[in-house]
């Protein structure tokens, strides 16, 4: 069994929320190298995605591993020196602790780990989004594995005809499901539509009883109480040989579907899939980004990684992205541009109210004078 683990966090951003500078890279891709070389890791790559640092390792640890995870934690604790010494904007603001106590959960990065037996040959896809929020690959996922005129697949190798089974995570009430599809597609479609609250970690496949899919599904302010940053999730997916092929993976982003995110967290815009070149987020801090870089798994190793939208087949879900976006920019603070109120990360609303509480009055028919 091999472990893929991303475990990834902003610890400054170049500049303001738009990029992670090239020095914290250089700092990420030496520990990782290092940490090769004792053995932690059996391989290992950097990548960002905006302000966002990603560690993409194999490992023989398993998920939730106090020494994978701690060694992230550290790199991250070293990448925020840099940032400070450079006075990058929010250095560190992704490590909501102080110090690591035996995983990252609840500390503020974010992971996607899935652990497998590698087939012959061994196709992954490591997505990294900015701007956005874990429920954003919601609607690819149920695109990838449920929807017949995404993946072909669904239709034409038997081996998917049994479906995929997604665990559904309720971040509200830290509770979980899973939903059997396409049996219950309907049933599960109720919840993963409100992505701000229902969150697909996993897939499996049915007939192969192997898990396809893993998703980074922590929301920072559920577990910093305020605003501290959009959570910016990274997702992994397996294809082929009974799992939707690579191009199945790949289409649901060419299409210029809106999720929460982009300047302040607070607003829908739409996701745009980039090369890493133009994964940084600068327009009203969006439109918000995803990157999909391919790997072949082989003993082990990250072969790769390949910069998969870094085609010209995704020029019009580019330019779609810059028509919605446009169009979404003219409502300025109305919905649905902004977030529905009760999905808004800032906490403005409730300071308001408590200011204006004695301010309100009853609606009645009769005209009362204006107070002056
Ligand atoms: P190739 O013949 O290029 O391997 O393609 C097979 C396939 O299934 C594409 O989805
Ligand atoms: P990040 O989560 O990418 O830092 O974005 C924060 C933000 O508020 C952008 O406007
Ligand atoms: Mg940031
Ligand atoms: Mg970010
Ligand atoms: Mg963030």
């Amino acid at each position: 069994m091999v472990t893929l683990s991303i475990i990834k966090a902003d610890t400054g951003g170049f500049v303001g929320h738009s990029a992670v500078h090239p020095e914290m890279v250089t700092e990420a891709r030496d520990a990782v190298s290092t940490a090769v070389g004792d053995g932690l890791l059996l391989d290992g790559k950097v990548a960002s995605c905006g302000d966002d640092l990603s560690l993409i390792m194999t490992h023989e640890r398993g998920a939730d591993a106090e020494e994978v995870h701690s060694f992230a934690w550290d790199v991250f604790g070293r990448t925020t020196g840099i940032a400070k010494r450079l006075g990058l904007y929010g250095a560190g603001q992704d490590l909501l602790s102080d110090a690591f106590s035996g995983n990252l959960r609840g500390m503020g990065p974010g992971y996607a780990e899935l652990e497998f037996t590698e087939r012959p040959s061994e196709p992954v896809v490591c997505f990294l989004a900015d701007k956005t929020e874990p429920g954003a690959w919601n609607l690819p996922l149920y695109k990838i594995f449920a929807d017949p005129f995404n993946t072909a697949g669904l239709v034409i190798d038997a081996k998917m005809h049994a479906g995929f089974r997604f665990e559904v995570y309720d971040l509200f009430e830290e509770k979980r499901i899973w939903f059997d599809c396409p049996s219950e597609l309907y049933e599960m479609l109720m919840f993963i539509g409100a992505p701000a609250r229902y969150v697909i970690h996993s897939v499996e496949s049915k007939t192969l009883d192997e898990q396809a899919v893993a998703t980074s599904t922590q929301r920072l302010s559920l577990i910093a109480g305020k605003y501290v940053g959009k959570d910016d999730p990274v997702m992994i997916v397996r294809c082929q040989s009974g799992l939707p092929a690579l191009g199945e993976v790949l289409e649901p982003f060419a299409f210029a579907y809106t999720a929460g995110g982009c300047m302040r967290g607070s607003h829908h815009a739409p996701m745009m899939p980039v090369s890493t070149g133009d994964a940084h987020p600068a327009r009203f801090d969006g439109p918000p980004r995803v990157v999909a870089l391919g790997f072949q798994v082989h003993e082990s190793k990250l072969i790769g990684p390949r910069d998969l939208f870094d085609d010209p087949s995704f020029d019009r879900a580019r330019a779609q992205c810059n028509e919605v976006m446009d169009y979404l920019r003219r409502h300025g603070p109305f919905e649905p541009h902004r977030l529905p109120l009760e999905d808004l990360e800032y906490t403005t609303m409730a300071t308001l109210e408590k200011r204006l509480a004695d301010r309100w009055q009853p609606m009645v028919e009769a005209a009362v004078p204006v107070p002056r």
